[in-house]
């Protein structure tokens, strides 16, 4: 946060709660699911935790475990030296490294591990520690196809184990209390979203022997593994699974369809996955209750009151993810009746639609007696062209990021819940499964070039 950022937050202060017109038991909700950071302070033994997978993502991962104090990190496993070495340095001494994971099962019995190899293995991996009689943090997206998904979830239900997906953003505040919002109605009736990841690189990492040498074809398939089909779903398993999973926990349910296109337009290197993807998903959700506030409504052939008010309401979802331009960078705008959330790992913002004022918002005093307001967005009269693409809709409320690291979040609460042994972690198996549909049924869209109905999970 910058310092502009910090002071706007600051005067926005103190009463979140009252500030967003949320009920208790809404604000309780989210604040209850805040992350509390000392696992081991009330004096219980920490988790023997094991990390499978030890490249980019299986580092972070351990550098964080290193920090929670209600963690044991005994081991680690990567079948690629350079990695295991390197991770090692993080992990310290206490963390015996292995080559080959099966051994580090039988041997170590960790109660705990972290999986963070390439996803056409997770389903395997995660499969051998539940064996193991391990509980199980396994990275998104949770598997490779529906079917391992399918049966992964039933894996976990069965031995009853501890599984959480590595979906961070259901561990940070922001989007927890953006979930609270929705849900108790602050957005009113929402109405659509449009979520997008868009950068401008290849996504390739180098290759460390030159072009010619005989491994090259095998390590350069190793590690850029994220380009090929048989290990990888691409930028809808690796970004989009991110904020799709948002979206159905926003909504509270999957989508029925997606119409999809993609393509492998610009990189035209080898790789097999799109290196660009545009989604419509569409969400059927029951309409909230009530007529709609329309004006003229004692006018309208069925005085505003509608007999079809129990039909479904169609909720439509756009997610694009780009490799060739990187202007809108990863967010997610909610839009409701009464207002709009965009949403970020880093912040989030509340923008008030002008229709709330006729609805129950009114603006709040701050704590040294002035008031403020959130945006008002009146569509046609305030959209103007911009160099700065946010300036024309005022000033918004900002959700501010209590904690900031939503990796090592996740990993708290995951402990936290194997040290209980709750079940009903922050984003469970179930969670997983819907998010592994939702996002696999969009890459078949695209390469049947046809509307797919998403397998209800
Ligand atoms: N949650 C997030 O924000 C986030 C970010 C990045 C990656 N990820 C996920 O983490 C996972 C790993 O991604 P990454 O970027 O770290 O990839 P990576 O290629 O950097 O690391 C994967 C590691 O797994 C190792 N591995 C492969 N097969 C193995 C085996 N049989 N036994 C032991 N180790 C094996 C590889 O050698 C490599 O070191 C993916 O599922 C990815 O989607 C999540």
């Amino acid at each position: 946060m910058n310092t502009s950022d910090r002071h706007h937050a600051a005067s926005l202060k103190p009463n979140r709660r009252e500030l967003l017109g949320l009920s208790a038991a809404a604000a309780g909700a989210w604040a209850s699911t805040a992350l509390k950071s000392a696992v081991a302070a009330d004096g219980v033994e920490p988790v023997r935790t094991a990390v499978i997978g030890t490249g980019g993502r299986g580092s972070d991962l351990i550098r964080s475990l290193t920090t929670i104090e209600g963690c044991d990190l005994v081991a680690i496993a990567d079948d690629y030296p350079p990695h295991l070495e390197k991770a090692a340095k993080f992990a310290g001494p206490q963390a015996k490294p292995y080559s080959d994971y099966h051994k580090l099962l039988n041997e170590v019995k960790p109660a705990a591990v972290i999986i963070a190899v390439p996803l056409y293995l997770h389903y395997q991996v995660a499969s051998d520690a539940l064996q193991a009689g391990c509980d199980v943090f396994c990275e998104k997206t949770m598997c490779h196809t529906v079917d391992e998904a399918r049966k992964l979830a039933e894996e976990v239900d069965s031995a009853k184990a501890v599984f959480q997906v590595g979906l961070q953003r259901r561990a940070n505040p922001i989007y927890q209390q953006a979930a609270a919002m929705v849900q108790s109605g602050v957005l009113g009736q929402v109405t659509a979203v449009k979520a997008q990841w868009h950068r401008n690189n290849n996504w390739r990492r180098p290759v460390p022997v030159p072009k010619g040498h005989a491994d090259w074809t095998k390590l350069e398939r190793k590690l850029n593994w994220r380009l090929y089909r048989d290990y990888s779903g691409g930028l809808m398993t690796e970004l989009g699974s991110h904020q799709l999973d948002v979206v159905n926990w926003l909504l509270g349910d999957i989508p029925k369809r997606v119409i999809a296109s993609g393509g492998v337009d610009y990189w035209r290197d080898g790789r097999e996955v799109f290196d660009n993807v545009f989604c419509l998903y569409e969400y059927e959700l029951p309409p909230l209750a009530g007529p709609r506030p329309d004006p003229n409504a004692a006018a309208l052939p069925n005085g505003g009151t509608s007999e079809t008010s129990l039909k479904p309401y169609t909720v439509r979802v756009t997610y694009s993810s780009l490799c060739n331009n990187a202007y809108e960078g990863a967010a997610e705008l909610v839009m409701g009746t009464k207002g709009t959330l965009y949403l970020t790992s880093n912040k989030g913002l509340f923008y008030r639609e002008k229709l709330a004022d006729d609805v129950g918002w009114s603006a709040k005093k701050t704590a040294d007696g002035g008031s403020v307001d959130a945006s008002v967005v009146t569509s046609g009269k305030t959209l103007k062209l911009s160099n700065s693409p946010w300036a024309h809709r005022g000033e918004p409320l900002e959700i501010d990021n209590l904690l900031g690291d939503d990796t090592r979040d996740e990993l708290v609460s995951f402990l936290d819940h194997v040290r209980r042994d709750d079940v009903q972690t922050i984003c469970d198996a179930r969670e997983g499964l819907r998010d592994t549909a939702t996002v696999l049924t969009a890459n078949r869209a695209i390469d049947e070039q046809t509307s797919l109905a998403i397998p209800r999970v």
